[in-house]
């Protein structure tokens, strides 16, 4: 059976963000923040070890991944695409940059590209509201785009 542990790098994080949240509660979401910044999801084993390290049952830890639509659940591409989809960007052409991504990665909202380069998602607001259109690649924001600036994004994914 696959097993998880934390890197030292984000052992120390832990023990560092452990002394902000130490009740287990508060903790749960800096904890599945960390496995998914190590692995890119949040594996079962990595809930049953966040379980084991907070005290908790799996099925808590599984609560709390399953409520959060940020948090994966499966392997994603290297690339994380998050388009944001509410209206301020919606208005200012995300749509446009939707149809950008389908027609030259060729993948929809929840997809992986066949290579595992890319994976999409349409996400809620992401609070820049005022940079529309806008989207976050692997958790940078990119706002105020256009089709040449994404295009010009996507080339520079390697
Ligand atoms: S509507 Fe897109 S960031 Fe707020």
């Amino acid at each position: 059976m696959k097993t998880f542990t934390f890197t030292q790098e984000n052992e120390e994080k832990y023990q560092e963000t452990l002394k902000k949240y130490p009740n287990s509660d508060s903790m749960m979401l800096p904890a599945l923040w960390l496995v998914q910044e190590q692995e890119g999801w949040i594996s079962p084993e990595a809930m049953v070890y966040v379980a084991n390290r907070l005290k908790k049952t799996p099925i808590a830890v599984y609560e709390f991944a399953t409520f959060y639509t940020m948090f994966n659940l499966k392997p994603i591409g290297t690339y994380h695409i998050e388009l944001c989809k509410t209206l301020s960007c919606m208005v200012m052409g995300s749509q446009d940059l939707k149809k950008f991504i389908k027609e030259t990665i060729g993948i929809e909202p929840g997809q992986t590209s066949a290579d595992g380069k890319f994976h999409f998602s349409e996400v809620e607001c992401m609070g820049a509201c005022g940079g529309a259109p806008m989207f976050a690649l692997n958790g940078e924001y990119h706002e105020k785009q256009t089709i040449e600036s994404l295009k010009k994004t996507l080339q520079e994914c390697k």
